[in-house]
């Protein structure tokens, strides 16, 4: 029977780009995604970005923009970004939707009805100056244990210590630099400490999935273990889900000026996401998957992979807010580790804090992410490290080296020697490559999420299937006499293993995978597999390169790339981008702090390489005419000659725009020479293309008022390069 899933990955925060480290996960759950449909399996996929809270309210403010403003920004890149690793949502939503506060508030009212919902007054710092509560990550001071400078109000990253934001030593708003005074509040919060939420919790830590897999990894297990206590023990606490306006989020019911904290409404986002795919396509029983009674008896599952940092949310307040609210609990969570670069926590002044963005602007293969990513992947919450050169490698040789160099040995003889027309396959070598499968092990893996054996296990395949060709060699066959039906079957025979091989590969290139299936002429491949070689006479399409190797170049180039990413432009926060739980990691805490602390040394003096700057083409130009624009009050409208001539050879001149009409009389001009940037994209103006720009000086700070445009020394001729 085919399983129904509801499966997640953790919503986003949006106030951040997407970088490497969040694609660990996503990429470790659309693997899964994707090898379940291939068995046959239904799965709704859906995901959202979180967009609640103090930093993202901060974070707007500070842009200039509304928070909605800046929440529809960043959800249009997230996409963007998941979308180009091919991490395919069935559905990408947000926490600020009608869907959201619908089910929070529901939830929120069952809770209440049920008397999990409690308020009591605490006292907690609060900014004069911006006049708002501050969330301890917002707080600075004085570490209480070592004296460190400029610690957060949860702990200290000099000596680890953690402690309340009250016990730091001259404390100071991260926000405004006020001292912050001690102010008391009533605030909401959900009684996970009730005995009936420490049973229940005790016992769906020990459920399992529909196949029969521990809903809980061991690691995660332990960490509940710990949490929870001893049996007859209570450690847990109850659990503050309200703030103080301003916030940005969604007002609770009954309580004016009360928010629902940010972490109360983000996980039920997974569920206001799904429900809006539903209503998009209409065919879903919703209530099979989020009602407790309906979805036992449909047998629906709801599967999270979420990170280490999460776990305490989506494995103690979730699944206990779910249940008492009378929703479905959670069947399974899969939680991964963090990731490293090169060893070591991902660094913005080295390089290695690398985003979705600049992998995909720099021309790197998504699909060479996706592999390395999949082969470090074993099903445990251990941290991931991303080693460049291993990377390198494991591509050009796995990849590259072996699986696409089956079919690029052999495609082209088929194309050139037989019509593109195949042989039927030489069945002794086929009965031995079918026998060499374990496609069970191979599923099996896939399902556990340990795609690094999985990989081992195609790779181990495709090594029997470079035997085969390196014993046959097609390239000497094709040199010799009478050898014509020889060369036909092996390279027909090779590309039947290949086809099993991408079949193996798909839930980890799927790209590629198509790309292979459009070449062999074949129907998108499934689980279980259909071995049958492909016939005789079946014609495929020309073999058109699948994959190119990596260079370590590509590599420096995108670490550059992310060296560069912090010039001033980009908008420094207060608080950066402070998470605001309670449950970050001191891990992640710690690569925050020296993101910021290396955001702030080189947004002083943002440096280029001598590359970077080659890339700016800079022309001598000379004005061979200059007039002013009808309707512009500050255009120049300049002809200039770089040495360029037009197809018939005759000289041709650039269009340019410069805004220096306060300053020049365009007489003047005429005949003059000048330095233009002559690579800058064309723009299209009011007025006409503007195809370059010219270089002038003014003064920022408008003390010596005026524009001056550059003249070279005499002798220089237009078209020279500057350099
Ligand atoms: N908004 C919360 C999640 C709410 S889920 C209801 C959040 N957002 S996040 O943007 O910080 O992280 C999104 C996901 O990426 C989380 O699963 C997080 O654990 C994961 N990762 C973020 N940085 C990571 C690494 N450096 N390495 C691996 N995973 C990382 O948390
Ligand atoms: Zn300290």
């Amino acid at each position: 029977m085919s399983r129904k899933l509801l499966v997640t990955n953790a919503l986003p925060y949006a106030n951040g780009d997407i970088h490497l480290g969040h694609l660990v996960g996503y990429i470790q759950a659309d693997i899964w995604v994707r090898y379940q449909r291939m068995r046959g399996n239904q799965v709704h996929y859906v995901c959202a970005d979180d967009t609640h809270g103090t930093p993202v309210m901060l974070r707007a403010e500070k842009e200039g923009l509304t928070p909605e403003q800046l929440i529809a920004r960043v959800h249009g890149e997230h996409l963007r970004d998941f979308t180009a690793f091919g991490v395919a949502f069935d559905n990408y939503h947000s926490t600020h939707t009608s869907e959201n506060r619908f089910y929070a508030e529901d939830i929120y009212g069952k809770l209440k009805a049920g008397g999990m919902i409690e308020t009591r007054a605490i006292e907690q710092y609060y900014d004069p100056v911006k006049e708002m509560f501050l969330p301890d990550r917002f707080i600075k001071g004085e570490c209480p244990k070592c004296g460190a400078p400029d610690q957060y109000g949860d702990n200290c990253e000099a000596c680890g210590a953690a402690y309340a934001p009250t016990e730091l030593k001259n404390p100071y708003s991260a926000v405004s630099g006020a001292k912050p005074v001690l102010k008391t509040s009533e605030h909401y919060f959900f009684r996970l400490s009730d005995e009936r939420a420490v049973a229940f919790l005790r016992e769906w830590t020990r459920g399992t999935n529909a196949a029969g897999q521990r809903r809980l990894q061991a690691e995660a297990a332990n960490k509940m273990k710990e949490w929870l206590g001893d049996e007859g023990e209570n450690k847990l606490s109850d659990w503050d889900i309200s703030r103080d306006a301003p916030y940005f989020g969604f007002e609770i019911p009954g309580a004016p000026g009360k928010y629902f904290y940010v972490w109360l409404d983000a996980p039920i986002g997974y569920l206001a996401s799904f429900r809006n795919l539903a209503g998009k396509l209409g065919d879903i029983a919703l209530e099979d998957y989020t009602d407790a009674d309906r979805a036992e008896a449909a047998g629906t599952e709801m599967v999270h992979f979420i990170g280490k940092d999460i776990l305490y949310f989506h494995a103690l307040f979730w699944p206990a807010m779910l249940k008492f609210a009378g929703y479905r609990t959670p069947s399974q969570l899969c939680v991964n580790g963090f990731l490293t670069v090169d060893g070591a926590k991902m660094s913005k002044s080295r390089g290695t804090f690398i985003t979705a963005h600049s992998y995909i602007t720099q021309k790197l293969n998504p699909e060479w992410l996706r592999y390395y990513f999949a082969g470090k992947s074993n099903g445990t919450m251990e941290d991931v490290d991303l080693n460049l050169d291993d990377m390198i490698a494991k591509v050009n040789s796995d990849l590259v080296g072996k699986y696409v160099n089956i079919a690029s040995r052999c495609a082209g003889f088929i194309a050139r020697r037989f019509d593109g027309k195949l042989a039927a396959s030489d069945t002794v070598a086929t009965m031995e490559f079918e026998a060499a499968h374990r496609a069970g092990l191979v599923a099996q893996a896939y399902e556990e999420r340990d795609y690094g054996r999985a990989l081992r296990e195609i790779m181990h395949l495709a090594d029997t299937a470079n035997q085969y060709v390196n014993e046959n060699k097609p390239w000497e066959l094709a040199k010799q006499e009478g050898q014509e039906v020889r060369l036909h079957q092996v390279c027909s025979t090779a590309l039947t293993m290949f086809r099993d091989l991408t079949l193996y590969l798909k839930p980890v290139l799927p790209a590629l995978a198509v790309e292979v299936e459009r070449f062999l002429a074949i129907e998108p491949m499934a689980w279980p597999p259909h071995w049958a070689a492909l016939p005789a006479g079946h014609e495929i399409r020309p073999y058109q390169h699948l994959m190119t190797r990596i260079e370590r170049k590509q590599i420096d180039a995108l670490l550059e790339a992310n060296r560069e990413s912090l010039a001033p432009a980009a908008p420094t926060k207060p608080g950066g981008d402070a998470r605001e739980g309670e449950a970050a990691s001191s891990q992640q805490r710690h690569a925050e702090k020296q993101q910021h602390a290396a955001q702030a040394a080189e947004t002083a003096s943002p440096q280029i390489s001598i590359d970077d700057f080659g890339k700016v083409d800079l022309r001598i130009a000379r004005i061979v005419d200059a007039r002013h624009v009808e309707g512009a009050d500050k255009l120049i409208r300049l002809s200039l000659d770089i040495g360029e001539t037009d197809d018939s050879g005759a000289p041709r001149t650039r269009q340019v725009f410069a805004g220096i009409k306060s300053a020049y009389d365009p007489a003047n001009l005429v005949g003059r020479l000048t330095v233009m940037v002559a690579n800058l994209a064309p723009r299209k103006m009011k007025f006409g293309m503007s195809e370059g720009m010219v270089l002038a000086a003014s003064d920022t700070d408008g003390r010596t008022p005026g524009l001056f445009i550059l003249s070279p020394d005499a002798g220089a001729q237009p078209g020279m390069r500057v350099k």
